[in-house]
């Protein structure tokens, strides 16, 4: 069959169609498996050598030319061309960049913070979130019945024990309330000489507001040997202070309780704001950060009580040490001149991008 009239029998047909069926009818009359050009194409290879390239040419030419006579009518029948299908890719197009995040703000003040106390020889080490009774308190010198146990209000948890029947288990379980159980967990499975800190989360039963959550961070830190005196805590904290705050701070050791230190201090650096200027005067001009007092209290401390090193199978004739405890989102507060402590738990990136 003569290819240039298949070529007219196409383009009179194409201009009578009126629906987009008679379209793909079309096309599959011509080009479909069985269709005219496909057929004319499986020719080629019967052809003598000679006459090959030639009708190859032509039928490929013929070929396109239906195609693309297709793709002209396509539009006109309310179909959509193919090529609109396909999305014209803009090459200088700017790309999406992934962006890189970044640790925490309080996951970076806890490493500063344990890489300050490295640098004085004391090492990393965790404890769990769910404690016995007897870790948490007991061991601690907190006795059961004693008021002291209020400051540190404790989410009980239920033994899974308790609840198959199996009678009551042996120890309650607990979320720590405070960081200082992993001292029992150390103190009863090494001996002495050590130093270490401990960073972690702790839960209290607390209302959250601007300074209060029911979980927060905290970081323990002890050290025990023959001969530690509170002027080695004294030392080690004005450092740790120093590095955090600057050199220019001021501390001060005020007198304090906690069961597991005996003699017991709160310690507070001069405020980072005032430095004390703004403590007189009245109440409006009173510097907002320290309220006036020229002082913020950062962390508890003291020497290891004595029975506290009777519970863990140390010698308190032979060995002596001291311990602290901080809140770390206090830190970063203190430092950062952060008012909220739920800004550091909201995951608002625009708070979290600015450290
Ligand atoms: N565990 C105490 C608290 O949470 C802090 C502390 C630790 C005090 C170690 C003294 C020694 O308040």
């Amino acid at each position: 069959m003569d290819i240039s009239l298949i070529q007219a029998q196409v383009e009179s047909e194409i201009q009578n169609l009126n629906s987009l069926e008679a379209l793909e009818a079309l096309r599959v009359k011509y080009l479909g498996r069985k269709g005219l050009v496909t057929e004319l194409t499986g020719k080629i290879a019967t052809l003598p050598q000679g006459e090959r390239a030639g009708f190859g040419q032509q039928v490929n030419a013929l070929k396109s030319k239906v195609l693309s006579l297709l793709e002209e009518k396509r539009p006109t029948l309310g179909g959509q061309s193919s090529k609109a299908q396909i999305r014209p890719c803009d090459i200088g197009m700017p790309g999406i960049a992934h962006e890189l995040g970044h640790l925490h703000i309080l996951t970076q003040v806890t490493e500063e913070i344990c890489a300050i106390f490295n640098r004085m020889g004391f090492s990393v080490v965790e404890g769990p979130e769910v404690e016995t009774e007897f870790n948490n308190f007991t061991g601690l010198n907190i006795p059961l019945d004693h008021p002291s146990r209020d400051a540190f209000d404790t989410f009980y948890l239920k033994s899974p024990l308790d609840k198959l029947g199996a009678g009551k288990s042996k120890e309650k379980l607990l979320l720590r309330s405070h960081t200082s159980p992993v001292q029992i967990r150390v103190m009863s499975s090494r001996k002495p000489p050590f130093a270490v800190v401990v960073p972690g989360r702790v839960y209290r039963p607390d209302a959250v507001d601007a300074s209060h959550s029911f979980m927060f961070n905290q970081i323990e830190g002890f050290m025990v040997d023959k001969g530690i005196r509170f002027s080695d805590l004294k030392g080690v904290l004005e450092e740790f202070a120093k590095a955090v705050f600057g050199n220019d701070i001021k501390m001060r050791f005020r007198p304090h309780f906690f069961p597991f230190t005996e003699p017991s201090a709160e310690v507070d650096i001069s405020c980072i704001i005032c430095a004390g200027h703004r403590s007189q005067g009245d109440q409006q001009k009173r510097c907002s950060v320290c309220g006036g007092k020229g002082w913020l209290e950062i962390l508890g401390s003291g020497m290891i009580h004595p029975n506290v090193f009777k519970n863990v199978g140390i010698d308190p004739k032979k060995y002596t040490g001291f311990a602290f405890g901080m809140g770390v989102e206090r830190i970063a507060m203190l430092k950062y001149g952060i008012n909220d402590i739920r800004l550091f738990f909201e995951n608002d990136l625009r708070f979290l991008k600015q450290f």
